[in-house]
C-alpha cells in the first residue's frame, strides 16, 4: 500500500474512532486530553464533536493551523514528558478521554522515544477512561478495548484505564 493510501486510511480510522469515543463518553463528566496538536486536525474535530467539553492540548513545538489554535489556558507547551506530570499535579486522574497522537510514523523510533508515555497517560486517566492511540500502548493499567466496526486491526488502538482497587 502506498504511503498516501495508508495516510488516508489512518485519517478515516481516526475520524471513526474519535466519533465513537465522543459518543462513548457522553453523560460522563471529565476532561479530554489531546496529546500532540500538530496541525490541529484532530483537535479541531474533537472540539467540534464535543462542544462545551474542556479539551486540554499538549504540544512541544507549535505548527498548528491558526484556525485550530487552542485557547492559551488549554494549551500545555513543552515536552509532554514534563508537562503531563505537571498537569497531573493540578488535575489528578480527571481525564475521561485521552487521544494520543504523538507518533512520528516510524514505529521503531516511537517505541524507544515514547516508552515513558503509557505510564504518564495512565496517571491522568480516570477509572475506565477511554484512551485512543495511533500506535499500541503497553501498560498494566491500560486494558485493550475493542474498536468500533470499520476500523481495521492495527490501524488504531483503544484502551480502558483499569479501575484502581
Ligand atoms: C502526528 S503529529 C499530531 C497530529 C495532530 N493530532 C493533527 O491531527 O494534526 C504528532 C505531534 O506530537 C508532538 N509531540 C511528539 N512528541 C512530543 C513530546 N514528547 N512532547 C510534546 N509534543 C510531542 C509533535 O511535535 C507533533 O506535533
Amino acid at each position: 500500500m502506498s504511503r498516501l493510501d495508508s495516510f488516508i486510511r489512518r485519517l478515516e480510522a481516526q475520524r471513526l474512532v474519535l466519533n465513537w469515543a465522543a459518543a462513548a463518553i457522553s453523560g460522563r463528566d471529565g476532561l479530554v486530553l489531546e496529546l500532540g496538536l500538530g496541525n490541529g486536525r484532530t483537535y479541531d474535530h474533537l472540539r467540534e464533536i464535543l462542544p462545551g467539553r474542556a479539551i486540554h492540548v499538549f504540544e512541544r513545538k507549535l505548527s498548528v493551523n491558526p484556525r485550530s489554535m487552542p485557547p492559551d489556558d488549554r494549551l500545555m507547551l513543552g515536552d509532554m514528558r514534563e508537562t503531563l506530570p505537571e498537569f497531573g499535579l493540578r488535575h489528578g486522574r480527571a481525564a475521561v478521554l485521552v487521544h494520543v497522537d504523538a507518533t512520528t510514523g516510524v514505529p521503531e523510533r516511537d517505541r524507544v522515544e515514547l516508552a515513558w508515555l503509557p505510564g504518564h497517560v495512565a496517571a491522568l486517566a480516570a477509572d475506565e477512561a477511554l484512551v485512543l492511540a495511533g500506535a499500541g500502548l503497553e501498560h498494566p493499567r491500560l486494558r485493550p478495548a475493542a474498536l468500533p466496526e470499520g476500523v481495521p486491526a492495527g490501524r488504531y488502538f483503544a484502551y480502558r484505564r483499569v479501575t484502581e482497587g
